[in-house]
Protein backbone atom coordinates (compact mmCIF):
# COMPACT_ATOMS: atom_id res chain seq x y z
CA UNK A 1 0.00 0.00 0.00
CA UNK A 2 1.30 2.96 -1.00
CA UNK A 3 1.43 6.47 1.52
CA UNK A 4 0.14 9.97 0.21
CA UNK A 5 0.17 12.71 2.73
CA UNK A 6 -2.94 14.91 3.13
CA UNK A 7 -2.32 18.44 3.18
CA UNK A 8 -1.42 21.74 1.91
CA UNK A 9 0.81 22.75 4.75
CA UNK A 10 4.51 22.74 3.09
CA UNK A 11 6.31 22.19 5.76
CA UNK A 12 5.06 19.27 6.26
CA UNK A 13 5.28 18.13 3.30
CA UNK A 14 9.04 18.69 3.46
CA UNK A 15 9.27 16.86 6.64
CA UNK A 16 7.11 13.95 5.82
CA UNK A 17 9.26 14.05 2.08
CA UNK A 18 12.35 13.23 3.82
CA UNK A 19 11.09 10.45 4.99
CA UNK A 20 11.33 8.37 1.51
CA UNK A 21 8.04 6.81 2.61
CA UNK A 22 5.55 9.27 1.00
CA UNK A 23 4.70 8.96 -2.34
CA UNK A 24 1.86 11.15 -3.06
CA UNK A 25 -0.19 13.93 -2.11
CA UNK A 26 -3.37 15.00 -1.52
CA UNK A 27 -5.29 18.14 -1.09
CA UNK A 28 -8.82 19.63 -0.76
CA UNK A 29 -10.63 23.08 -0.40
CA UNK A 30 -10.58 22.85 3.48
CA UNK A 31 -6.80 21.86 3.47
CA UNK A 32 -5.63 24.68 0.86
CA UNK A 33 -8.04 27.09 3.17
CA UNK A 34 -5.76 25.94 6.06
CA UNK A 35 -3.15 27.58 4.52
CA UNK A 36 -4.65 31.13 3.75
CA UNK A 37 -5.20 29.47 0.08
CA UNK A 38 -8.55 31.42 -1.47
CA UNK A 39 -8.65 31.51 -4.88
CA UNK A 40 -7.35 29.37 -7.96
CA UNK A 41 -3.92 31.05 -8.47
CA UNK A 42 -2.93 30.94 -4.73
CA UNK A 43 -3.84 27.40 -5.47
CA UNK A 44 -1.64 26.58 -8.38
CA UNK A 45 1.09 28.33 -6.50
CA UNK A 46 0.82 25.81 -3.70
CA UNK A 47 0.25 22.80 -5.56
CA UNK A 48 3.43 23.64 -8.17
CA UNK A 49 5.79 24.05 -4.90
CA UNK A 50 4.24 21.37 -3.72
CA UNK A 51 5.22 19.08 -6.99
CA UNK A 52 8.59 20.46 -7.03
CA UNK A 53 9.13 18.37 -3.38
CA UNK A 54 6.96 15.05 -3.67
CA UNK A 55 7.16 13.46 -7.40
CA UNK A 56 4.48 11.69 -7.49
CA UNK A 57 0.77 12.04 -8.22
CA UNK A 58 -0.76 15.37 -6.52
CA UNK A 59 -4.26 15.44 -5.89
CA UNK A 60 -5.75 19.26 -6.55
CA UNK A 61 -9.77 19.57 -6.32
CA UNK A 62 -12.01 21.54 -8.19
CA UNK A 63 -14.33 24.06 -6.89
CA UNK A 64 -17.32 24.22 -9.14
CA UNK A 65 -20.25 22.83 -8.53
CA UNK A 66 -21.72 22.23 -12.14
CA UNK A 67 -20.09 19.59 -14.76
CA UNK A 68 -18.78 22.20 -16.53
CA UNK A 69 -16.80 24.18 -14.45
CA UNK A 70 -15.42 21.11 -13.66
CA UNK A 71 -14.31 20.10 -17.03
CA UNK A 72 -13.12 23.72 -17.21
CA UNK A 73 -10.97 23.64 -13.69
CA UNK A 74 -9.58 19.92 -14.15
CA UNK A 75 -8.11 20.96 -18.12
CA UNK A 76 -6.89 23.94 -16.35
CA UNK A 77 -5.55 21.72 -13.34
CA UNK A 78 -4.15 19.51 -15.60
CA UNK A 79 -1.41 21.66 -17.33
CA UNK A 80 -0.56 22.93 -13.76
CA UNK A 81 2.23 20.05 -12.73
CA UNK A 82 3.35 17.04 -14.36
CA UNK A 83 1.51 14.44 -12.26
CA UNK A 84 -2.18 15.82 -11.54
CA UNK A 85 -4.44 14.15 -10.37
CA UNK A 86 -7.61 16.19 -10.58
CA UNK A 87 -10.06 15.83 -7.45
CA UNK A 88 -13.73 15.34 -8.29
CA UNK A 89 -16.80 15.17 -6.26
CA UNK A 90 -19.59 12.24 -5.91
CA UNK A 91 -22.16 13.87 -7.16
CA UNK A 92 -24.22 13.88 -10.14
CA UNK A 93 -22.34 16.55 -11.89
CA UNK A 94 -18.82 15.26 -10.52
CA UNK A 95 -19.55 12.11 -12.67
CA UNK A 96 -20.11 13.82 -15.70
CA UNK A 97 -17.15 15.80 -15.09
CA UNK A 98 -15.08 12.36 -14.47
CA UNK A 99 -16.43 10.67 -17.83
CA UNK A 100 -15.38 13.58 -19.69
CA UNK A 101 -11.90 14.56 -18.32
CA UNK A 102 -10.92 10.84 -17.88
CA UNK A 103 -12.07 10.17 -21.68
CA UNK A 104 -9.70 13.01 -22.40
CA UNK A 105 -6.70 11.12 -20.30
CA UNK A 106 -6.78 13.72 -17.38
CA UNK A 107 -6.13 11.22 -13.97
CA UNK A 108 -9.05 11.68 -11.59
CA UNK A 109 -9.21 11.19 -7.99
CA UNK A 110 -12.90 10.94 -7.09
CA UNK A 111 -13.46 12.30 -3.48
CA UNK A 112 -16.28 12.45 -0.97
CA UNK A 113 -16.96 8.83 -1.48
CA UNK A 114 -19.18 7.14 0.83
CA UNK A 115 -20.45 4.11 -0.56
CA UNK A 116 -19.98 1.33 -2.45
CA UNK A 117 -22.33 2.71 -5.59
CA UNK A 118 -20.69 5.76 -5.55
CA UNK A 119 -16.95 3.61 -6.34
CA UNK A 120 -18.94 1.37 -9.24
CA UNK A 121 -19.67 4.37 -10.73
CA UNK A 122 -16.83 6.11 -10.60
CA UNK A 123 -14.97 2.75 -12.00
CA UNK A 124 -17.34 2.99 -15.14
CA UNK A 125 -16.75 6.35 -15.45
CA UNK A 126 -13.33 6.16 -15.35
CA UNK A 127 -11.64 7.74 -11.87
CA UNK A 128 -8.30 6.90 -11.54
CA UNK A 129 -8.89 6.37 -7.76
CA UNK A 130 -11.92 6.57 -5.38
CA UNK A 131 -11.14 8.18 -2.39
CA UNK A 132 -13.59 6.13 0.50
CA UNK A 133 -13.66 8.59 3.62
CA UNK A 134 -13.50 6.37 6.40
CA UNK A 135 -13.49 8.92 9.20
CA UNK A 136 -16.68 10.63 7.90
CA UNK A 137 -18.40 7.51 8.47
CA UNK A 138 -16.83 6.74 11.66
CA UNK A 139 -18.17 10.30 12.78
CA UNK A 140 -21.49 9.54 12.12
CA UNK A 141 -21.48 6.11 13.82
CA UNK A 142 -20.71 3.73 10.65
CA UNK A 143 -17.94 1.62 10.17
CA UNK A 144 -15.70 3.33 7.87
CA UNK A 145 -13.16 0.53 7.30
CA UNK A 146 -16.40 -1.93 6.22
CA UNK A 147 -17.00 0.61 2.63
CA UNK A 148 -13.08 0.43 2.09
CA UNK A 149 -13.56 -3.53 2.36
CA UNK A 150 -16.57 -3.41 0.18
CA UNK A 151 -14.79 -1.20 -2.63
CA UNK A 152 -12.09 -3.41 -2.82
CA UNK A 153 -13.72 -6.92 -2.75
CA UNK A 154 -16.30 -5.54 -5.87
CA UNK A 155 -13.42 -4.04 -7.76
CA UNK A 156 -11.38 -7.36 -7.54
CA UNK A 157 -14.26 -9.82 -7.96
CA UNK A 158 -14.67 -7.39 -11.80
CA UNK A 159 -10.80 -6.56 -12.45
CA UNK A 160 -11.74 -2.85 -12.22
CA UNK A 161 -8.02 -1.19 -12.29
CA UNK A 162 -9.21 2.19 -10.41
CA UNK A 163 -7.49 2.27 -7.23
CA UNK A 164 -8.90 2.50 -3.47
CA UNK A 165 -7.43 5.60 -2.13
CA UNK A 166 -8.33 5.16 1.92
CA UNK A 167 -9.06 9.03 3.07
CA UNK A 168 -10.39 10.86 5.59
CA UNK A 169 -7.62 9.03 8.58
CA UNK A 170 -7.84 9.90 11.65
CA UNK A 171 -4.77 7.63 13.35
CA UNK A 172 -2.31 5.16 12.62
CA UNK A 173 -4.98 2.34 13.22
CA UNK A 174 -7.13 3.53 10.45
CA UNK A 175 -3.99 3.52 8.26
CA UNK A 176 -2.74 0.02 9.18
CA UNK A 177 -6.76 -1.33 8.89
CA UNK A 178 -6.83 0.21 5.58
CA UNK A 179 -3.97 -2.00 4.35
CA UNK A 180 -5.47 -4.94 5.88
CA UNK A 181 -8.33 -3.94 3.88
CA UNK A 182 -6.62 -4.03 0.57
CA UNK A 183 -6.23 -0.27 -0.65
CA UNK A 184 -3.55 0.51 -2.50
CA UNK A 185 -3.08 4.12 -1.37
CA UNK A 186 -3.86 5.47 2.11
CA UNK A 187 -3.33 9.64 2.23
CA UNK A 188 -2.60 10.65 5.89
CA UNK A 189 -2.10 13.53 8.00
CA UNK A 190 1.36 14.57 8.50
CA UNK A 191 0.48 13.87 12.69
CA UNK A 192 -0.91 10.04 11.53
CA UNK A 193 2.66 10.03 9.99
CA UNK A 194 4.28 10.45 12.80
CA UNK A 195 1.77 8.34 15.14
CA UNK A 196 3.20 5.23 12.87
CA UNK A 197 6.35 5.90 13.66
CA UNK A 198 6.38 6.34 17.47
CA UNK A 199 6.41 3.27 19.85
CA UNK A 200 7.06 3.79 23.63
CA UNK A 201 9.21 0.62 23.10
CA UNK A 202 11.39 1.58 20.79
CA UNK A 203 12.26 5.24 22.54
CA UNK A 204 12.97 2.74 25.56
CA UNK A 205 15.14 0.71 24.19
CA UNK A 206 17.23 3.13 22.41
CA UNK A 207 17.24 4.63 25.40
CA UNK A 208 18.80 1.84 27.30
CA UNK A 209 20.89 1.14 24.06
CA UNK A 210 22.82 4.52 24.88
CA UNK A 211 22.28 4.57 28.63
CA UNK A 212 24.34 0.76 28.22
CA UNK A 213 26.81 1.64 25.93
CA UNK A 214 27.98 5.37 27.63
CA UNK A 215 28.03 3.37 30.54
CA UNK A 216 30.48 1.15 29.02
CA UNK A 217 32.54 3.77 27.33
CA UNK A 218 32.87 5.90 31.02
CA UNK A 219 34.54 2.53 32.62
O1 LIG B 1 -8.51 13.67 1.80
C1 LIG B 1 -9.72 13.89 2.50
C2 LIG B 1 -9.41 14.33 3.89
O2 LIG B 1 -8.65 15.51 3.87
C3 LIG B 1 -10.65 14.55 4.72
O3 LIG B 1 -10.29 14.32 6.04
O4 LIG B 1 -10.51 14.44 8.51
O5 LIG B 1 -11.55 16.23 7.01
O6 LIG B 1 -12.52 13.93 7.08
P1 LIG B 1 -11.27 14.76 7.22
Amino acid sequence: MKLFLDTANIQEIRDGARMGVISGVTTNPSLAASQGIGDAEGYKTAVREISDIVDGPISVEVTSLDAAGMVAEGRDIATWIPNPWVKIPSTLEGFEAISTLASEGIKINQTLCFSASQALLGAQAGSTAVSPFIGRLDDIGQEGMDLVSEIVDIYKIHDIKTQVLAASIRHSLHCLMAAKAGAHIATVPYKVLLQMVQHPLTDAGMAKFMEDWNKAGNN
